[in-house]
Order: structure tokens, then sequence, then C-alpha cells
């Protein structure tokens, strides 16, 4: 493993920061979501009702806890933190003239507490994060205005913290645009709309968008480094039946069709074909092919959970739940409380698949096990399960690296802290490496306890992943 490998972890502003109100933030997408126990439960509701519960209102208030946070982080010997920025602390509505300097001032502190330690931050613009009122008055991402509204944005905080970061994400898995359209893009579709225009043309937007960032970040600082961010998990064919092979093949690309033009600078042939066959017609002014050709990202980055499977569908089969999408179910894996299955070997072929694909560097920056920990009476949490499924991604990964000659910049595990669940709203269904005291309801003193695998994964990054095991 290189020296300068960025071991670290990652969390998203609207899962953890709360405080929706603080410092004239403005209302985001996710401060109108209900909790829920599934994704599907979670309402968006017509402004805040007093009837429901909003778990990212509270979050697991990094925001009053930021500094015990990262100091929780240094302890562990992170090398890099992934976090965003919240659109809406910096332009509460998102069309204003001028940012909002409380909310600039809040990530300067953030920073500067993350410089202290020498902890690199890697940071998302937009995690699941648009101002609400982008939404309700221009429409989202289905408006072309947004994308200046959206550099706008991305320009301020790259000027203003040029000397702090050095990588950045533009959207947290794009993709998922396809699946669940209101988390990345901000859309709520209409009954009697085109659902796919709706969503390619605000993903068009959304990639000029991109590159048009990448582009002003070279200008800033040459030195900074633009990704991607696609969610991920390689398809395997049910049977060796070509007519699998063929589909699970497809799945892939019709997973990867967005990225791609991050990544390619144009839209596959394959992805054209899909719009035409689905009669979609992009809407593209006369630069956008300039502006994607010379736009293009310098890392791929990608959040991996599971592997999926295609295939026929037999009779009886089920289906198994997963992040965000359903695929068949794999009979060789087990499967986490929540129906995804684990796969480590997944995702060394994830790695070199990517990699064979698009021949720049990879960055996992999310990966991780939603468990439902027990705090014992003495304040511990006895996560061996969690080392468990850790240790088995990290020995596939390092296979990826040393035997395969994967370039990997860095591994973040997702919600290293405890934190809401994006799909779920649930706070019982932690990832961290440090417990918050913090129910489903939002009960609770926030306090934070190291688990088992905190001490686990401060021996990984202290031997640069040499020991993996943990101590008895
Ligand atoms: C990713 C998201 O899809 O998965 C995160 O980028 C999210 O925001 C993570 O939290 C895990 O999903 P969930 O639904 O278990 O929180």
């Amino acid at each position: 493993m290189k020296k300068d490998f960025l071991w670290g972890g990652a969390t998203a502003a609207n899962q953890c920061e709360g405080a929706f109100l603080e410092g004239h933030k403005g209302l985001s997408i996710m401060d109108v979501m209900t909790n829920g126990s599934k994704i599907h439960e979670r309402l968006i509701t017509d402004g805040i009702k007093e009837e429901y519960y909003y778990p990212n209102h509270d979050g697991n208030k990094f925001y009053e806890h930021y500094q015990e946070d990262i100091a929780l982080m240094a302890e562990m010997g992170f090398k890099c933190y992934r976090m965003s920025i919240a659109w809406t602390r910096i332009f509460p509505n998102g069309d204003e003239e001028k940012p909002n300097e409380e909310g600039l001032k809040f990530y300067d502190k953030v920073f500067a507490e993350l410089r202290k330690y020498h902890i690199q931050p890697i940071v998302t613009l937009s995690h699941y994060e648009m101002p609400l009122y982008l939404v309700n008055e221009y429409g989202s991402w289905r408006n072309r205005k947004v994308i200046d509204f959206f550099i706008k944005y991305a320009y301020t905080v790259m000027e203003r913290y040029k000397n702090d970061v050095s990588y950045w994400i533009t959207f947290n898995e794009i993709n998922a645009i396809e699946f669940m359209p209101y988390f990345p893009a901000g859309l709520i579709i209409k009954e009697d709309e085109n659902r796919d225009q709706v969503i390619y043309q605000a993903a068009h937007h959304m990639l000029v968008a991109s590159a048009k960032v990448v582009q002003l970040a070279h200008q800033i600082n040459p030195q900074n480094k633009v990704g991607c961010m696609a969610l991920f998990g390689v398809n395997y064919p049910r049977t060796c039946h070509p007519n699998d092979v063929l589909k699970a093949e497809l799945a892939n690309q019709d997973f990867l069709g967005i990225p791609d033009v991050q990544i390619l600078g144009y839209y596959s042939d394959y992805q054209l074909k899909q719009y035409e066959k689905k009669n979609i017609c992009l809407i593209m002014e006369k630069e956008d092919e300039d502006i994607l050709r010379n736009g293009t990202v310098d890392f791929c980055s990608f959040s991996y959970y599971m592997s999926m499977v295609q295939g026929e569908k037999r009779e009886g089969e089920n289906h198994v739940k997963g992040n965000m999408v359903a695929g068949l179910e794999n009979p060789y894996l087990p499967t986490n409380e929540w129906g995804w299955q684990i796969d480590p070997v997944g995702l060394r072929i994830t790695l070199n698949y990517l990699y064979q694909k698009y021949r720049i560097p990879l960055f996992i920056v999310e990966n991780g096990l939603g468990a439902q920990d027990q705090l014992t009476d003495d304040g511990h949490i006895h996560d061996n399960y969690r080392i468990d499924y850790l240790k088995a991604h990290l020995i596939e990964m390092k296979k990826a690296i040393e035997e395969d000659g994967i370039p990997l910049i860095g591994y973040t595990m997702w919600g290293c802290i405890d934190l809401v669940s994006a799909g779920s709203g649930e706070m019982t269904k932690r990832y961290g490496l440090v417990y918050v005291d913090k129910d489903d309801l939002g009960k609770g003193t926030y306090q934070r306890y190291r688990k088992y695998s905190f001490y686990w994964y401060q021996k990984v990054i202290e031997t640069n992943g040499d020991i993996l095991d943990k101590e008895d």
C-alpha cells in the first residue's frame, strides 16, 4: 500500500449536521423528508408539519459536535474526511446574489479543525442536498437556470476554501437519479409527466454543471482534483446462459451511462440508443458538447455496498432489497439486516471493472455495514460483525491494488460517526465506528462512544492496512 493512501471516513451534511435552520440556513430537500423504516415510506411533505418527525433536522448534531467528532477522527488516524457542504447554508434559497456569510464561517471552522490534525477534506458539493426553494420555484434540475445557481455556489466555496480543499466531488451518486430522482436531483415527477424525459433532461443539466465546475476548479487551483461519484456494484449473470450474461453486462452499462459522460466527456453510443428507444429527446445547447468534453473528471469515486444479480426471473424467485435498487437473490451471499447482499469479492471485481473501463484513478468513497448496535450499560459497543465486514472488504481492496494493479486513491468508510440513514431516516441503521446516543425519533443524549471497530480501524490505519485482524 502506498504511503499516501487516503484512509478515512465519510458523511453527508444533511445526515449529520442537524441545526437545520441555524445560521440562516435555508430548507433543503431533505428537511421535508419524514422518517420511515423503508425508503418508500419516507414522505416528502409540503412544508414542515407538526405531526411528523424529520430526522435530518438534528442529524447527529455534528454542527455542535464538530470539534469533538474531528478529534475522534484524528484519534483513529484519519488521513482524510469525506464530507459535504450544505448548499443551503451558503445560498439558503439557491438564487441569492450573495452567499450567506454565517454558513461560510461554519465551514471555515470545520476546515480549520481538520487542518489542525492534518486531515485532508474530500468535499462533495451536493450530497442529496439542494435548496427546496429551487425545487418549488424553478422545478429543480429540470430547469437549465439551476446550472448557473450551482456554479455560483461551487465557485463561492471552491474559491473560499482553495487553501483547504483540493479534492472535490460534484454530485453524490449522480446515477441514483434513475432510481430515486428526488435524492440527487430534487425531482418530484408528476403523473402526467414523461418520467424518463424529465430524469434524463435533468441529468443532462447536472452533467453540464459538473463539467463546468471541473473546469472552474482547475482554474482556481491547478492542483485541484475533481471526481464524479457513482452508485455502483458489479452486476453478475445469474447463470452462464448467454442471455443472463448479456443482461448483466447491459445492466452495468445502464448503471454507468451517466457517470460515463463525466469521465469520457460524451454520451456513449449505448446510452444514446437507450434514449432513442425511450423516445427521450435531450434538449442540448450548441456549446454543451464542448463543455462536456472539456470538463472530464480527474478520478472516479463510487459507493460500494453490494453486487447485483441479473437474469430471467424464475417463478417464485425473490428480489432482494438493496441500496436504492433491487436485483435477484444471490444464493452464495449473506445479507445484512436490511437485506443488502454482502459481497467483499464483488468489490475487487468492481474495482477491476471500473478501471478497465475508465483507466483513471479510483476512489472508494463509501462502503460499510448498517447494523443495529447495542450500547452496553458500561458504555461499550461490541460490533465485531462490523469489523468482519470491513476487514473482508479491505482484504479484497488490497488484492485489487497489490495483485491487480488498480490505482486507488483511498478508502472512506461510510458513516464513520453514526448518522441518519438516507434511505429510511432511521438512526438504528448504524454504520459508525463511533456510536451516537440518539434513537429513531430523535431522543437521546447525542453523546459519542467509541465502538470496538474504532480501535480496530485505528490499528488498520496505523499499519497502513498491514494489520487487518482484530485483537482479542
Ligand atoms: C449511499 C448514500 O447511497 O448509501 C448515503 O450516498 C447513504 O447518503 C448510504 O447513507 C447508505 O444508505 P442508507 O440508506 O443505509 O443510509
